[in-house]
């Protein structure tokens, strides 16, 4: 049965139940409190925080500031060249016509008359002379317009990407340092949402919305001027409609603010179930559950299609809104005008400018208002990316931060709890003393709490009660890449990265040779096998090793081990998918490795631990029993049930 929505909306999009649960382990940072509040009421910080990534770009923007504003006063002196022209072709045709011509039209009917003067066209008429002089002005006017724009958008996009570039950078850094709970989650498909959709939105936003913003602003001082000296009392007419652009546009703006947060969210699930069903489309299939996953995938788009509606509606009325009333503006002040100029001798060719700068007026406004869904897609996207942003980072406690050098590889558990959950506890009161060289081997059944040791003993997550020294050292106040430095891990679950054999392995040591590669992989038993593939040490591996066998994987996975010099080595079922014969070589191979370092091996086949220095028995969290094989043996206990298990079933 497939799940419903709601399940699945708690399940790939809620904040993560890790976190809740952690939530008495320190003090609560300023970006979670907002993110368990839900939609922050206050957009201004987040804009603020945006425009925080811009601050670098200081000379930049002051560039294309001066830009905008030549850009917008050209074209504005350009519009205004046309009210002369009608005037002085309207005088031309009726001397006496009552025509009041302001101090700004005398002066451009000046500049136009110095140009003509420099003309010489002949035997043309002055009228003539007089309109190709105002086109040439106005010509070169809208040329300055071209230039600036151009320039003004070269800058703005140079700004806009180095800013993205620097968001994205800073929220890959703060995801490596993250730390697992988090990971534990949080669906990837989601986590990458932040990366695509999120900044994405960003990006549309600075590189467009805000240059909108910035010209809109300076376009309507602009043209404010421009009305004021050409007639006052008519542009106090268009602007008494502004409040009711404000008005209506705050209104609208706040409603549709929380389905934008809603469609990122949408969104964020949507990929994050995609993800999942994609890498895991083997186990999707083997289960029939391609309709399934159709069904629920279709509860999941059709949300998003609700969420985008209702963004997009309200994003997209505003717009037609906006212009409709700025229509009425424009026919009440044209209308007015035109009664202006019959009765007071208000020139036609100042009511024609007057008329488009009124349109220009509101235009800004319009822009603006378009721009609304994408504004509030960014802003929606930006609030999430600054969620990931707020998250402590993994050593938000740490008070000391001890490096160390080199470690000899004592490990002590004292008294050692821990949960994953503060409800649950996984590991009670876990002591153990491993001297460097000495093999720990922990045994016990599964889900008992084997990985979740080695899990503490890397600082992967911070117990609860108790202490974890490594050469007497409390690790809680050890640098955790010093400490990591001086473990090396074969996880259970394998990794392997996009790039050659080669660098895979490498990853565990990465100033290695190619010679010591090579060795690692030999004392891995993984030699063999890597001279066979097409290309060798060359061999790209591709989408997580889907081109090697599990257990070729595991041999990787020990050899990078392997190369890494750390005097920890945690090998976690690293050799649960090899056989039997090669299990044995490795050990074999790995016994040198070990001489001088203190190893921890969990294994569930037993033959592999029996040679260990001390085994841990472990049942729900708890060592039951410790010794040496034979000490277990003898004391006929649960290692020896398992042990003779085992045998039976052979
Ligand atoms: N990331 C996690 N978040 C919450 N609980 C977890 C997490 N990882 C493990 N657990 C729980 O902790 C307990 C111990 O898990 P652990 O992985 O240590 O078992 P294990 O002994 O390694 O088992 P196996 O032999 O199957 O590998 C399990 O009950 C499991 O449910
Ligand atoms: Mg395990």
């Amino acid at each position: 049965m497939s799940r419903t929505l709601e399940q699945m909306q708690k399940q790939y999009s809620s904040p993560s139940k890790a976190m809740e649960g952690s939530a008495h382990r320190g003090p609560v940072g300023p970006g979670r409190h907002m993110r368990m509040k839900g939609k922050p009421k206050d957009i201004a910080p987040t804009i603020n925080r945006m425009l925080s990534y811009l601050s670098r770009y200081k000379l930049r923007l002051v560039l294309v500031f001066l830009c905008m504003i030549l850009s917008t006063v050209s074209g504005l002196f350009g519009g205004y060249m046309i009210a002369p022209v009608i005037d002085r072709i309207l005088i031309e045709v009726n001397p006496n016509a009552n025509v009041h011509i302001s101090g700004m039209q005398k002066a451009s009917d000046g500049i136009i008359k110095g140009l003509t003067s420099y003309l010489s066209l002949g035997n043309v008429s002055e009228v003539i002379k007089y309109i190709i002089s105002a086109v040439i002005i106005a010509f070169v006017l809208y040329m300055i317009v071209v230039l600036t724009t151009y320039i003004q958008s070269r800058l703005m996009l140079s700004v806009s990407q180095g800013a993205i570039e620097r968001l994205r950078n800073e929220l890959f850094a703060k995801l490596q340092q993250l730390p697992i709970k988090y990971f534990d989650s949080k669906p990837t498909g989601e986590i990458m949402s932040r990366f695509t959709n999120d900044i994405d939105n960003i990006d549309v936003m600075i590189s467009t919305a805000l240059t909108s913003v910035f010209s809109g602003a300076i376009t309507l001082i602009g043209t404010f001027a421009f009305m004021i000296t050409t007639n006052w009392l008519l542009t106090l007419i268009t602007v008494f409609f502004i409040p009711l652009f404000i008005k209506g546009g705050g209104w609208i703006a706040n409603h549709s603010s929380k389905y934008y947060s809603g469609q990122q969210t949408a969104l964020g699930a949507v990929n994050g179930y995609i993800e999942e069903t994609v890498s895991g489309q083997k186990v999707v299939k083997v289960f029939n559950h391609e309709e399934v996953c159709v069904e629920e995938f279709g509860l999941l788009n059709n949300d998003m299609r609700d969420k985008q509606m209702m963004a997009q509606f309200w994003g997209g009325i505003m717009g037609p809104i906006m212009g409709n009333t700025s229509q009425i503006s424009y026919g009440i002040t044209v209308g007015i005008g035109g009664i202006m100029m019959c009765l007071t001798g208000f020139s036609p060719g100042a009511l024609t400018v007057f008329a488009n700068y009124s349109k220009q007026f509101s235009m800004p406004i319009n822009q603006l208002a378009a721009q609304v869904s994408t504004i509030f897609s960014a802003l929606a996207g930006a609030e999430r990316v600054f969620a990931v942003m707020d998250e402590n980072p993994e050593n938000y406690n740490d008070t000391e931060n001890t490096t160390i050098d080199k470690i000899t590889g004592h490990v002590v558990l004292d008294n050692v709890t821990f949960g994953y959950r503060p409800d649950k506890m996984v590991l009670k009161n876990v002591s153990l003393y491993a001297k460097p060289g000495q093999k720990i081997a922990f045994v016990g059944s599964t889900g008992a709490g084997k990985t979740t040791i080695t899990n503490l003993i890397n600082r992967f997550y911070d117990i609860d009660s108790g202490i974890i020294t490594v050469d007497g050292v409390d690790i809680n106040k050890i640098d955790r890449v010093a400490l990591r430095q001086n473990i090396a891990m074969v996880l259970q679950d394998t990794h392997l990265f996009t790039g050659t054999v080669m660098e895979n392995i490498r990853y565990g040591r990465l100033d290695a040779t190619d010679e010591e590669v090579v060795e690692a992989a030999k004392t891995a038993s993984a030699h063999s096998f890597i001279t066979r593939l097409a290309d060798g040490y060359n061999t790209v591996i591709e989408g997580d090793g889907t081109n090697l066998s599990q257990g070729q994987r595991q041999l990787l996975n020990i050899a990078r081990a392997a190369l890494s010099k750390a005097p920890i080595l945690i090998l976690d079922e690293a050799t649960s998918s090899v056989d039997t014969l090669t299990e044995k070589y490795i050990e074999q191979g790995m016994d040198s490795l070990m001489e001088d370092r203190t190893t921890f091996v969990i294994a569930h086949r037993l033959s592999t631990v029996r040679n260990s220095d001390a085994i841990m028995v472990l049942e729900q969290g708890e060592i039951i029993e410790r010794g040496t094989h034979e000490e277990l043996l003898a004391m006929k206990g649960r290692y020896y049930e398992l042990h003779t298990g085992l045998k039976e079933l052979d």
